[in-house]
């Protein structure tokens, strides 16, 4: 088969950790008999630094032309006094939007290899934990009304929470449907004992569970969720949630597998077209040093294979390479642990998932 991937390699580690992702995704292809066309577009600080704007026009038009779209990272301390609406952070958003990407899959598992990385005590992490974050991504306070005005105390900004229930029904379908397809639970994180749209959420997630019986449903409140997380991950599955509340606990559920940069991502829509990133950030301070630990990309690029382009087995071959790696013990800097042993560089760790490819 024949497939165009943009690349949008971003700012800081992305170009690194992308430049990665594409050696694998080459490799599966020879392996596999396929052929992947890239195209890379500019998108972050980068796109700010050559064109004045951090989402060109033709880097929206290059991805709606694609296939899919592998993403490093944006942003980065250079381009922080940035105007709001002009940051490379407002691409992301941008971006998403364009491509009607409301639904973010944020798996969190703990690899078993690297078990003593998680900052969790043994008893709680037992036998290891397999989540997964089912993120809505282009509606609530992220893309809601906001602004500036003069209020009670003089200046003042805001940002609006809205969801609609056609929103709200879409990324749950999404949810439910995960779940059917793992462990048939699901619980929906919300604020309902606060926030109108949080009530609006729980009654359409309600509504939804009577289609799927089989499901085993509960609500939680994100305060209690937050703690739930550290307190005994492994009573969750899939958790479904807003656009904010999925971004802050998506980092949490990736600290507690101790190893931020193993963890990948998929951004969906309504068509195969999706784009695919590492949770991590750009990790400016050590950008150009060969030393950023690609494997979250290298996931990312395997959800792509299975997501967009249907090739399960290409998915897992890669997936697997990932395992084995891990299980003989190669490790970047920053899942070293407490190991005395040094660490690979990004392009070494590379070439063994290559090899192991
Ligand atoms: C993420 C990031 C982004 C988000 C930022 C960089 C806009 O934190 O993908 O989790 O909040 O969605
Ligand atoms: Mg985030």
């Amino acid at each position: 088969m024949e497939f165009n991937i943009a690349l949008l390699k971003g700012d800081g580690i992305g170009p690194e950790i992308v430049d990665s992702a594409v050696a694998v995704l080459e490799k599966a292809a020879d392996k596999f008999g396929h052929t992947f066309n890239f195209t890379p577009y500019l998108i972050g600080g980068c796109a700010i630094d050559e064109t004045g704007r951090p989402l060109p026009k033709e880097t929206v038009e290059g991805c709606l032309a694609s296939d899919s779209v592998l993403l490093g990272a944006v942003g980065g301390p250079k381009w922080d006094d940035q105007p709001g609406d002009n940051r490379p952070e407002k691409a992301l958003l941008g971006i998403r939007e364009a491509l009607g990407l409301y639904t973010n899959l944020r798996p969190a598992k703990l690899y078993s290899a690297l078990r003593g990385a998680s900052p969790l005590k043994d008893e709680i992490v037992g036998d290891g934990f397999d989540l997964l974050i089912v993120r809505e991504l282009t509606g609530g306070i992220y893309f809601g009304d906001r602004g500036c005005r003069q209020g009670k105390y003089g200046e003042e900004a805001f940002d609006t929470e809205a969801y609609s229930v056609t929103e709200i029904e879409r990324i749950g379908r999404v949810a439910f449907e995960s779940a059917m397809k793992r462990s048939k639970k699901l619980c929906s994180v919300d604020k309902a004992n606060v926030l109108e749209s949080s009530r609006l959420w729980r009654k359409t997630m309600h509504r939804l569970a009577e289609e799927y019986p089989e499901v085993e449903y509960s609500d939680m409140f994100v305060d209690n969720a937050a703690m739930q997380l550290v307190r005994n991950p492994r009573q969750f599955d899939v958790i479904v949630t807003s656009n904010m509340f999925g971004d802050i606990l998506s980092d949490e559920a990736s600290q507690i597998t101790g190893s931020i940069g193993m963890l990948a991502s998929a951004s969906l829509g309504e068509t195969t077209r999706g784009m695919y990133e590492p949770i991590h950030g750009s990790a400016p301070d050590i950008a150009g040093q060969n030393k950023a630990n690609p494997l979250a990309t290298i996931l990312s690029a395997a959800m792509m294979l299975r997501y967009s382009f249907g090739l399960s087995a290409e998915a897992d071959a890669v997936e697997e390479a990932v395992d084995r790696v891990l299980e003989k013990g190669f490790r970047t800097a920053d899942i070293l642990g407490d190991s005395a042993d040094v660490p690979l560089t990004c392009t070494e760790i590379t070439e063994k998932v290559l090899e192991e490819l």
